[in-house]
């Protein structure tokens, strides 16, 4: 059977179908493939400054991760992946939020006579991100995939809208924390808190992209 190939005509989203591996590509070239999905892939990497042609070609050349289980969830049945979203996203998602809190609380004190505004300002986007997530994965949880696995068609536009509002929160995270760079005085804890917010918005856009493009099509 011939390869399937990703050519410049399709959207993000089926782009990522063809390769789920493309997924560590876009998120280094900041290119939203989770609440940007439907946008055409010419779009959102010519908006990046990138030519298309070359952008594309080179995507066709990652090979796809042997083994992959990005790959194992297109083919999972709705039950399947809901649990591979709760297990791979949600529980260690939401340990990630309870880390990164305590940690950012624990850096307000430790940095506060150099560094006490722009942390009290990632203090304060990080929490709003939160204070939207645990209800978020909550309902999901108790409300949305139960209905949706007993065969109830569920309106999924107040999920998706929330995906929206989450992402641009995180965008704008990014953007202030300049991609999570920390200040040359920072200590170790500032590096690793760091790192896991960085960790944590990429595995966020995975988690948004196989609910949006997979799970709320399903029939
Ligand atoms: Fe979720
Ligand atoms: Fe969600």
């Amino acid at each position: 059977m011939a390869k399937d190939v990703i050519t410049k005509d399709m959207t993000v989203a089926e782009a990522v179908k063809v390769n789920p591996d493309i997924m560590d590509i876009l998120a280094k070239e900041n290119i939203d493939f989770c609440c940007g999905g439907k946008h055409p892939l010419k779009e959102a990497v010519e908006a990046k400054g990138k030519d298309i042609d070359s952008f594309v070609a080179m995507l066709n050349q990652v090979e796809p991760v042997k083994e992959s289980t990005r790959a194992d969830a297109f083919k999972m049945s709705k039950a399947e992946l809901v649990d591979y979203i709760i297990r791979h996203f949600h529980r260690p998602q939401l340990e990630q939020l309870d880390q990164i809190e305590m940690g950012l609380a624990k850096l307000l004190n430790v940095h506060y006579e150099h560094h006490h505004k722009e942390l009290f300002d990632v203090y304060k986007r990080f929490m709003s991100i939160k204070a939207d997530l645990v209800p978020h994965f909550a309902q999901e949880e108790q409300d949305d995939f139960p209905r949706f696995l007993n065969g109830e068609a569920v309106d999924f536009s107040e999920l998706v809208a929330e995906h929206e509002a989450v992402g641009e929160k995180l965008e704008a995270l990014h953007e202030v924390t300049n991609n999570y760079q920390v200040p040359a005085d920072g200590c170790n804890t500032y590096h690793y808190i760091f790192k896991l917010m960085g960790e944590f918005e990429r595995s966020l856009h995975e988690h948004i992209f196989y609910e949006n493009s997979i799970l709320f099509l399903m029939k």
